[in-house]
């Protein structure tokens, strides 16, 4: 079960060593596939340490960027990245925001973390000005995000209850995710991929972040006694070719934009 209220509030640098190892790349695409330029007053959702507004401020200019997220360490590690940047403590189904105050508003990694999807997605409509843009991408937990399909390969190996998030994941196939942009009343949706890397030092640099907790992953593997960690890092080491030295991961996911 997702305890989505502790999930997320592990220290910035260990997510950042996690999955947050992804998000700089994937923030560059996300804002390459949303259109995002210069004049524009941008909201990012789900803002978490900060990846986004720090690409979005180096490429609009840290005043025209506003955070929120209902992590506060999060939001805390967000603002020492991007001291000009508008950061608030808070979540996507009450946005505090007014009307039509954005540009564009983004979501990365997101929306499957929501309690109430559509009214979070209904929310970022509202504050996003008409002819302005909503656009948000999750991963693609069932192929191409390597490194989560290859743990939770290894883990439903050993323990067939794992709550794998290739299963349990919503919104990560293009048409579930199209459905809730087309369902929020945008227009002229398009889902496409942005693929990124990341790049590690070696297993272990991959793997300790596991052991802190953070998102269903890590809070899958820091419930297990030493014996359960011990054969799911063995397992899932083989399943990546059991590295030696340096490695590189590639790991894909489902963007939608579409229009207010
Ligand atoms: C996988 S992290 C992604 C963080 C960041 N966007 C990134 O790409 O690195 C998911 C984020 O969603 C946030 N979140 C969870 N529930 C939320 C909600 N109801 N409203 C807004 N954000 C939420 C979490 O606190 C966490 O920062």
């Amino acid at each position: 079960m997702l305890d989505r209220e502790t999930m997320f509030r592990a220290p910035a640098a260990t997510y950042d060593r996690f999955v947050g190892r992804y998000s700089p790349r994937l923030a560059a695409a996300l804002c390459d596939a949303a259109g995002i330029k210069p004049g524009q007053r941008v909201l990012d959702v789900g803002c978490g340490s900060g990846a986004l507004v720090a690409e979005l401020a180096q490429r609009l200019g840290a005043e025209n960027v506003t955070g929120i997220d209902p992590s506060e360490p999060f939001v805390e590690a967000a603002q020492d990245r991007v001291p000009g940047a508008r950061l608030v403590v808070g979540s996507a189904e009450s946005l505090p925001f007014a009307d039509g105050e954005f540009d564009a508003t983004l979501s990365q990694l997101v929306v499957n973390f929501l309690t109430q999807p559509e009214q979070g997605l209904g929310e970022m409509v509202r504050v996003t000005r008409a002819g302005g843009v909503v656009a948000g991408c999750v991963w693609d937990y069932r192929g191409e995000m390597t490194m989560l399909r290859a743990f939770w390969d290894a883990a439903i190996s050993l323990d067939p209850d794992a709550a794998d998030e290739g299963a349990v994941m919503r919104f990560a196939t293009p048409e579930e995710l199209r459905d809730l942009w087309a369902g929020a009343s945008l227009g002229g949706v398009e889902v496409t991929t942005l693929v990124v890397d990341a790049s590690y030092e070696g297993f272990d640099d991959l793997w300790e972040p596991f052991l802190a907790g953070i998102g269903p992953a890590g809070a899958y593997t820091a419930s297990l006694e030493p014996d359960g960690q011990a054969a799911l890092r063995d397992e899932f080491a083989r399943r990546l070719g059991t590295p030696d030295g340096a490695f590189t991961l590639s790991a894909r996911a489902w963007c939608a934009v579409g229009l207010v």
